[in-house]
């Protein structure tokens, strides 16, 4: 109890003096703060600290994402997750919210201390009246497309088995559908969040314009979302195909596809990939066409290639927005791959992807409102996806370091190739943990830091890691 007063008193003091505290990460009141949920939550809830469910609780795709927690929370209603912003901000205690666990970016949905697992947000409720669907924050999209299949409809989500719905949604979202109807966000209509201070608010256009913007972009910054509503769209006979061929073949093909692909249906990752040295190179191409048979998305969704599944690899994403891929652009990324790979095998890089994601020109033209991510829309730019994995912690700044390094080497091809793309912004779901906030917010990033002040003035949400307004 001591801690707990102490903690407080700090607290206190700090709004008292207008600065931001440090979230503590004290055991003692990492623990007191535990005790404090478990006594305070209603039987919806639950609260581990060792065992099966804890180690799902705490698990993330990349090894390097991963903490120990002092606990795992599950909050099973709204309510209770408010009460446990509200324990959490009385103990100033470092926490942690996880949707699907998929970020790379370490420290941004694990903490060493209260770390909350949504997974007991998991309805998927279609409503045919109004065509939108509102999924629960702790599904993955596989389970959202499973129970949407029935109905005939779909929604704009992740591509690969195992993405979160929230952190993907929070973010961005570039999906199969995205060249037709846009990003994720654009396909919001609505979010169940509960707010710093654990007020429950059904977030809208008309009901809180300023941080319905804020949301669609700004991850865990304004509160833990609960729910999200989107747009449900007829399901189309989709489908992808791998094709696999040399370098030379997949890099013709895909810069033939950037240039002069027009069917907003048609949509491809091409993907210059080494293991463990070996290059496994592959364009995957979907389609969304018109009559849908059963069963398409476990297809696609099984495809090795994407799925990126080495379980148990420390891991770091980057990326560089470029206007097109055109020849020059992919030789230069296919030589970056093969060079990073011999380079980087010894340090135990034993995976090394680079993804080319193309899409059409009106990407940036679907939103129905103003959004936070990206930061202009202005200029149409594609997100190139980088991804180092490897087995130990020793080689995590040389492979953070070598990330930096290729993604620099592109942008600055992309550049001489002519393309202007200084001030594009970076998709916030795949840049590296240190990105300055401007390059992927752009000018919303003062208007996002006010709505941060207004709707979290003591900054409970500062307790938790990623990128902060
Ligand atoms: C294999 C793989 C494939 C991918 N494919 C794509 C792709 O095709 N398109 C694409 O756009 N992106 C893709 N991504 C990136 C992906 O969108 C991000 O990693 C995303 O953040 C994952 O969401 P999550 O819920 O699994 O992540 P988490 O790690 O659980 O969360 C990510 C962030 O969101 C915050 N957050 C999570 N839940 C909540 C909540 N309920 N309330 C408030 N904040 C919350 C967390 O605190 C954290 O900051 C891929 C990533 C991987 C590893
Ligand atoms: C946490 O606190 C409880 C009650 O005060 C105590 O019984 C327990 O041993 C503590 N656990 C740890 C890991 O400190
Ligand atoms: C669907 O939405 C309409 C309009 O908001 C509402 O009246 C109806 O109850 C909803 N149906 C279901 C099944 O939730
Ligand atoms: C380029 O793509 C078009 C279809 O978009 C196709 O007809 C043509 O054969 C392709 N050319 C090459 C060189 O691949
Ligand atoms: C686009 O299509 C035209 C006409 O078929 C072709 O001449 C051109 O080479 C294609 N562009 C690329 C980059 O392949
Ligand atoms: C898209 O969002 C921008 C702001 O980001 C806004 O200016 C524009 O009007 C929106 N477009 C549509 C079609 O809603
Ligand atoms: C490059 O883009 C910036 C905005 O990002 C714009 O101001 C500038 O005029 C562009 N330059 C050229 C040569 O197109
Ligand atoms: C919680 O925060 C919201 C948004 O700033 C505010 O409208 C509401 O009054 C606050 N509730 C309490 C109980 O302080």
């Amino acid at each position: 109890m001591h801690s707990l007063t102490l903690a407080s008193l700090i607290v206190l003091a700090g709004l008292v003096a207008g600065i931001t505290l440090p979230a503590v990460t004290d055991p003692d009141v990492i623990n007191a703060t535990c005790q404090a949920i478990v006594a305070a939550i209603s039987s919806e809830s639950a609260v581990y600290y060792e065992g099966d469910q804890y180690d799902k609780d705490i698990y993330h795709w990349a090894s390097s994402s991963t903490q120990e927690a002092g606990c795992a929370v599950e909050p099973g209603t709204p309510e209770d997750v408010g009460t446990v912003l509200q324990i959490i901000a009385e103990n100033n205690c470092a926490f942690a919210v996880k949707g699907g666990g998929h970020t790379s970016n370490p420290g941004f949905s694990s903490t060493p201390g209260v770390q909350i697992a949504m997974y007991r947000f998991s309805e998927v409720i279609y409503n045919s009246t109004t065509q939108t669907v509102t999924v629960g924050a702790g599904l993955i999209w596989d389970d959202v497309y499973a129970a949407l299949e029935p109905h005939g409809v779909n929604v704009v989500g992740g591509r690969v088995t195992g993405v979160g719905v929230a952190g993907f949604t929070l973010g961005g979202g570039y999906s199969w559908l995205t060249n037709q109807y846009g990003l994720t966000i654009d396909n919001v209509e609505a979010y169940e969040l509960v707010l710093p201070n654990g007020t429950i608010a059904s977030v809208t256009q008309s009901s809180y314009s300023d941080l319905f913007f804020a949301l669609k972009g700004g991850f865990n910054n304004f509160g833990i979302v609960t729910r999200f509503t989107l747009k449900a769209f007829p399901q189309g006979e989709g489908g992808a195909i791998v094709f696999l061929g040399s370098a030379d073949e997949v890099t013709t093909a895909t810069a033939n596809f950037s240039a002069n692909s027009t069917d907003p249906k048609a949509s491809i990752i091409t993907t210059y990939n080494y293991l463990f040295g070996l290059p496994a190179i592959s364009a995957i191409l979907f389609y969304d066409g018109p009559s849908p048979p059963a069963g398409i998305f476990d297809e696609f969704l099984a495809i090795p290639y994407l799925s990126k599944d080495i379980t148990g690899l420390r891991a770091v994403f980057n990326t560089v927005s470029v206007t097109g891929y055109p020849m020059e652009l992919l030789q230069a990324i296919s030589d970056e791959a093969a060079h990073w790979a011999e380079s980087l095998l010894l340090s135990s890089g034993v995976f090394i992807s680079y993804d080319v994601e193309p899409f059409l020109s009106s990407i940036f033209t679907h939103n129905t409102s103003s959004s936070a991510y990206p930061g202009s829309r202005e200029l149409a730019v594609y997100p190139l996806n980088l991804y180092f994995g490897w087995w130990t912690s020793a080689a995590d700044e040389k492979m953070q370091n070598a990330i930096r390094t290729t993604a620099s080497t592109l942008y600055n091809k992309a550049i001489q190739l002519g393309q202007n793309i200084s001030g594009a912004p970076l998709y916030n779901n795949y840049a590296i943990f240190d990105t300055p906030l401007e390059s992927m917010y752009g000018e919303n990033l003062q208007a996002l830091q006010q709505i941060k002040n207004i709707v979290d003035p003591t900054n409970v949400m500062g307790l938790a890691g990623g990128f902060k307004f």
